[in-house]
């Protein structure tokens, strides 16, 4: 391995993979949860430390002049980064996984696939800073980008032209939670020759895995359900295909937006309770829908678990052990007054991001989506009553009790 980048496709034969037990977690097809806790966090043979230490070197001693080891300039690779980046392979089921330094930077890694002319097409229910990356920066390199509705694979298939090379999409859109198919959106995409790479954030491994489904890169704000506290930055991408992957990683390496290695173990840490967390917090999420769904305040309530959404079956038929724990709801009453629910909760934080043990609320209007062109916003029915939560693990009872309370002195 060379800091010029000439790594090759993660494999099990990857030297720094022991492969004895890669090839045995494989063997056996263990357990989701149990490949969370063990892939990646093999006992240290040097100390005997059931937890791998974090390895801080920016630099690693070569056994000759041109001659490589196993390590070299960290940013090519590190080792707690590439322990993460195994574990993350085997959750989503990929050939390999790289970890960059924010989710932003992981979509810019994948954006870099694409030269000057090419197209993009990408779901109107995106996340504001893939809006404004696509929109305000892809743009400065000639390439162009046109948003459709990812739930009409008509309009995919007729927004795919030519020069088009990747279609972008959010498996829970965000922020009205629209579900698109992921099998027809491969269908049509690879008819027409381009890459399908999708936003899992909200979806989370543990509830969805792309790939399974035909996608070919899908990516991960690690900030977020797998890190899952709110306390580190974090972006990965996983793909099948070890071609695809060396493009990748070529490009991350020769960009440098990688993962440090007390991140990397942060969100290592948190991938072993990814699966409890998000069982539980989906559960919680869909109480709260359903009972939002009754507050004569509420207008509507966007949630891929009630039976009154959209593509409430076709989500049943992707998702396995939840519908989530990202709700949205349209109040009855103004900017003003939504603004004050926002700011009236106790327990729920008004903050932008989401998926860590703490419920969070805010407004997408002013907040996550303000990126937005105003137009865009109208288009896209990002309407000034919407409010988004992230649901924790607290409890349902206490977050009802703060939401209503909320609701009622502010409307
Ligand atoms: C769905 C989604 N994707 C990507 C990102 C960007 O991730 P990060 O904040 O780690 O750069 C966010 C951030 O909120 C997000 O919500």
């Amino acid at each position: 391995m060379s800091g010029g980048g000439s790594r090759q496709s993660g494999s099990a034969d990857d030297a720094r993979i022991p492969a004895d037990r890669e090839q045995e977690h494989r063997a056996v097809k263990r357990s989701f949860r149990t490949r969370a806790i063990h892939v990646g966090n093999e006992v240290d043979p040097q100390t005997g430390a059931v937890v791998p230490p974090i390895h801080m070197a920016s630099t690693f001693q070569q056994p000759g002049a041109g001659k490589w080891g196993t390590f070299d300039c960290s940013r090519s690779g590190n080792p707690t980064r590439g322990n993460l980046e195994r574990t993350l392979a085997s959750l989503e089921g990929g050939c390999n996984a790289l970890a960059f330094s924010s989710g932003m930077a992981a979509i810019h890694g994948v954006t870099m696939i694409l030269r000057s002319g090419d197209h993009g097409v990408a779901g109107c229910d995106l996340y504001g800073g893939a809006y404004r990356l696509l929109h305000k920066i892809c743009n400065r390199s000639g390439i162009s980008v046109t948003l459709v509705d990812m739930t009409d694979s008509s309009a995919v298939d007729a927004a795919i032209g030519n020069h088009t090379r990747l279609v972008w999409a959010e498996t829970i859109g965000n922020p009205r939670l629209t579900i698109p198919d992921l099998h027809e959106l491969a269908r049509i995409t690879h008819a027409k020759d381009a890459l399908l790479g999708v936003d899992n954030t909200f979806g989370t491994p543990a509830l969805l895995r792309p790939l399974e489904h035909g996608v070919d890169i899908v990516m991960h704000s690690a900030t977020k359900y797998l890190g899952g506290h709110s306390d580190c930055l974090g972006g990965t991408l996983a793909v099948s295909d070890p071609q695809l992957y060396d493009e990748l990683y070529f490009i991350q390496n020769a960009t440098g937006a990688v993962l440090d290695p007390v991140s990397s173990f942060l969100v290592a840490r948190g991938l072993k309770t990814l699966d409890v967390r998000v069982r539980a917090q989906s559960e919680t999420a869909s109480h709260l829908a359903v009972w939002l769904q009754q507050h004569s305040r509420v207008k509507q309530v966007f949630y891929p678990g009630l039976p009154t959404h959209p593509q409430h079956e076709l989500a049943g038929r992707l998702f396995e052990g939840g519908f989530g724990a990202m709700v949205t709801f349209e109040l009855d009453g103004s900017i003003e007054q939504t603004a004050r629910v926002c700011e009236s909760t106790q327990l729920f934080h008004l903050a932008v991001s989401l998926g860590a043990v703490e419920s969070l609320i805010e407004q997408p209007a002013t907040m996550s989506h303000a990126s937005y062109d105003a137009a865009d916003r109208e288009k896209f029915g990002i309407s000034d009553g919407l409010i988004r939560l992230s649901v924790g693990l607290e409890s349902f009872e206490d977050l009802q009790a703060d939401l209503d309370q909320a609701i009622e002195h502010s409307l």
